[in-house]
């Protein structure tokens, strides 16, 4: 086994690291990129700006392996920034829906605007970038160096940890002064030349060696330069690194129906599926029988409570349970948010939570299949 070079180790916690050893180890991230690291992800195929700002607002807080089912067809439905400009805002929000996180959706489709309003086409320079919604300076970084090749440093979770394991031994605080510390990391070990593969070099390392659990150090060509390797385990961890599910919540919908259509409402902005249309969900601190009792059809008012499921969330685990009834004349006025009634055909044209599409899948409400999505 190779033991850390304590004197060649990346500097002292808060140190500057010495010119001679940024470019090293700048070299080392870049010929392991070329011979290990991943070549063959679909937006690898372009250095057009917009197509790898597609990619880059995906991959926020999403792993690899599903932004690939999404990417190619939402490019094919939106192949430059004016189709995507010109689009509805449901209809991004549908070739969104099942990726989470929805403001990245309305952020994807306000840049596009932006960008197409001021008729100078998508913008090459970090300054007018960046103030664009939805992306920060990480993002801004990676999609310069990706798609132009000119050098600038990105901090993205995985960079992070590599470059808070290299530098200070351990996982990464989520505090002001140590992003500003690792900022100034990415900056200093950020060559001058090669920058796309320098850049991708630092995302894979981060995603396929430097793992939160079990990094592979024995592969990684920054190892024998790494303070990660000589800190015992207890000293390690990182306070506030591991991210839990934060807990529970229970989620009530409402099937209503009325001559062959069902009732939808869009959800609020803020919080879980954020502007997607939904199945109208009874308020959290309030019961069931109360909202049924308001809204079923007196005549024949069976009401179906169908068996709750689990759908997880990044932070959050719902447990859905579907109540399904003939709705009153006037029930849509009951409800807070704005509704609107579909028939199943119209369904496949809402931008519909992927949960909430299977479920009505099986019901054989919608033209997919049961298991699509
Ligand atoms: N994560 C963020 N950007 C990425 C990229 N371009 N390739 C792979 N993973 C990423």
């Amino acid at each position: 086994m190779r033991r850390t070079n304590p004197e060649r180790a990346v500097a002292t916690d808060g140190q500057p690291v010495p010119v001679r050893l940024a470019r090293d180890l700048a070299s080392r991230i870049i010929t392991w990129q070329k011979r290990y690291g991943r070549h063959n992800l679909p937006w690898q195929k372009t250095r057009d700006p917009y197509r790898i700002w597609i990619s880059e607002i995906m991959l926020q807080q999403t792993q690899v392996e599903i932004v690939k089912t999404y990417y190619e067809s939402f490019l094919n439905r939106f192949p430059t920034v004016s189709h995507l400009a010109r689009a509805r805002r449901k209809t991004v929000l549908r070739h969104f829906a099942g990726l989470g996180y929805y403001a990245r959706a309305r952020n994807l489709h306000e840049t596009a605007r932006r960008i197409v309003q001021s008729g100078k086409g998508f913008p090459t320079d970090y300054a007018t970038l960046v103030k664009l919604p939805g992306i920060g300076p990480s993002t801004a970084g990676a999609i310069l160096s990706l798609s132009c090749n000119e050098p600038h440093p990105i901090l993205d979770g995985n960079v992070r940890r590599l470059l808070a394991r290299l530098h200070l031994g351990r996982d990464p605080e989520r505090n002001a002064r140590e992003t500003a510390r690792l900022w100034a990391l990415a900056r200093e070990l950020l060559p001058t030349r090669n920058a796309a593969v320098y850049t991708q070099g630092v995302m894979d390392l981060g995603a396929l060696l430097c793992h939160p659990r079990n990094p592979a150090c024995n592969r990684c060509p920054l190892t024998k330069d790494c303070r990660y390797r000589s800190t015992p385990d207890v000293r390690r961890a990182g306070p506030g690194t591991a991210r839990t599910r934060s807990g529970s919540r229970r989620m009530r919908l409402l099937l209503l129906r009325r001559s062959g259509r069902l009732l939808l409402e869009r959800r609020p902005p803020d919080g879980i599926w954020g502007d997607l249309s939904c199945l109208p969900e009874i308020p959290p601190d309030e019961s069931p029988c109360h909202w049924y009792r308001r809204l079923a059809a007196p005549a024949g008012g069976r009401v179906v409570r169908h068996p709750p499921w689990r759908h997880p969330l990044t932070h959050l685990e719902l447990s859905i349970e579907v109540y399904e009834m003939d709705a009153k004349d006037d029930a849509e006025q009951l409800l807070v948010q704005p509704t609107h009634w579909v028939t199943g055909r119209q369904l496949r044209g809402e931008p519909l939570p992927r949960p909430i599409q299977r479920f009505l899948a099986t019901r054989g409400l919608t033209g997919l299949p049961p298991g699509q999505g």
